[in-house]
């Protein structure tokens, strides 16, 4: 017997009691031990989607299943699978971090485990948080709360709805670590993000949804290819009125009141382009004052997508 994918979804279609559909026949297969990010702008669809294999809402149409188990006609089955941190932060204010995480677990069915929750809540800089209460902690902790209750009884797939908005970049590492920890011993993962970083950072595949389609499933390192543009920003000692004709070539912007070049380009293919560039800007006699890339973000990203999806 074939082993079944970790999530199949098919034709899934979501539309809501007040007449908007927010999904629309999707469909999506993601293997053990993968992981995928969701990328999508504000009301793409990306929660819903999540809340539905989750069974946390139902789909119009469509099915979903998860280790082979059915979402809705085996759903003990499948729900036990799944660990969901979800994107608001809900959390019992007046129960400690222990307590709560230990609760989480038994809401699965699962006996009491001392050591695991011990684990958890040490992989994620908890554990002298133990005894305090929820209420108490910064938002970045109350976070690492519901990563922890997500973790508590073993999940083998892990879904991350926005996990590292709103917390410090030293947090977001932390969390990536841990993230890639649990990829590594088999768990799935399953994010959202707004973060292009995130997604490069973290993700096998990405998907990118939009308006309730999902416009593309890629493989990151494809992905990024395709879509990686970058801009060199040159900051001149004095400002100019034009861009000098012997830069024509290179499609240069002028910025910030004419004392700033800017330049967009492929990541790919970045090296001796920047090279010719430079060289030629001196030999236009311009000074330079300082230099910054930057990469295209997630807007730009969705922007020349959107634009390009028929
Ligand atoms: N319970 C609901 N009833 C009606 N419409 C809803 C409901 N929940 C979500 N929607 C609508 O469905 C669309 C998708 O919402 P969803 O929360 O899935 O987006 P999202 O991709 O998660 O966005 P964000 O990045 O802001 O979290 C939105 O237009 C939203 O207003
Ligand atoms: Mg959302």
């Amino acid at each position: 017997m074939t082993v079944p994918p970790m999530i199949a979804i098919e034709g899934l279609s979501k539309t809501y009691d007040s007449g908007f559909t927010a999904l629309k026949n999707v469909s999506l297969t993601i293997e053990r031990g993968e992981i995928f990010a969701l990328l999508g702008p504000n009301g793409a669809g990306k929660t819903t989607l999540i809340s539905i294999v989750c069974g946390l809402a139902r789909a119009s149409t469509g099915r979903v299943t998860i280790g082979g188990h059915d979402i809705v006609s085996d759903y003990r089955a499948a729900r036990s699978l799944v660990g969901l941190v979800p994107q608001e932060l809900t959390t019992d204010a007046f129960e400690t971090v222990f307590a709560t995480t230990s609760f989480s677990r038994g809401l699965f069915g699962k006996p009491p485990n001392p050591a695991h929750i011990e684990k958890v809540l040490k992989d994620l800089s908890l554990w002298d948080k133990k005894d305090s209460r929820i209420m108490t902690l910064s938002g970045g902790m109350k976070r690492r709360v519901l990563i922890a209750k997500a973790l508590s009884h073993e999940p083998e797939v892990l879904f991350l709805d926005e996990p590292t908005a709103g917390v410090d970049v030293e947090l977001r590492h932390d969390m990536w670590r841990v993230v890639r920890t649990l990829a590594d011993s088999g768990v799935t993962v399953i994010l959202t993000t707004h973060y292009l970083e995130e997604a490069e950072e973290m993700a096998d595949r990405i998907g990118v949804i939009n308006r309730g389609e999902l416009i593309l499933v890629q493989e990151k390192t494809e992905l990024m290819k395709r879509l990686g543009s970058k801009q060199l920003t040159i900051e001149l000692g004095t400002p100019l009125a034009a861009v000098p004709d012997s830069l024509a070539a290179y499609g240069l912007v002028l910025a910030a009141e004419g004392s700033e070049l800017v330049y967009t380009y492929e990541a790919e293919a970045a090296g001796n382009a920047i090279a010719a560039l430079l060289g030629d800007v001196a030999a236009a006699g311009l000074t330079l004052k300082d230099l910054r890339t930057e990469e295209s973000s997630l807007e730009d990203i969705f922007v020349s997508l959107v634009r390009g999806s028929p």
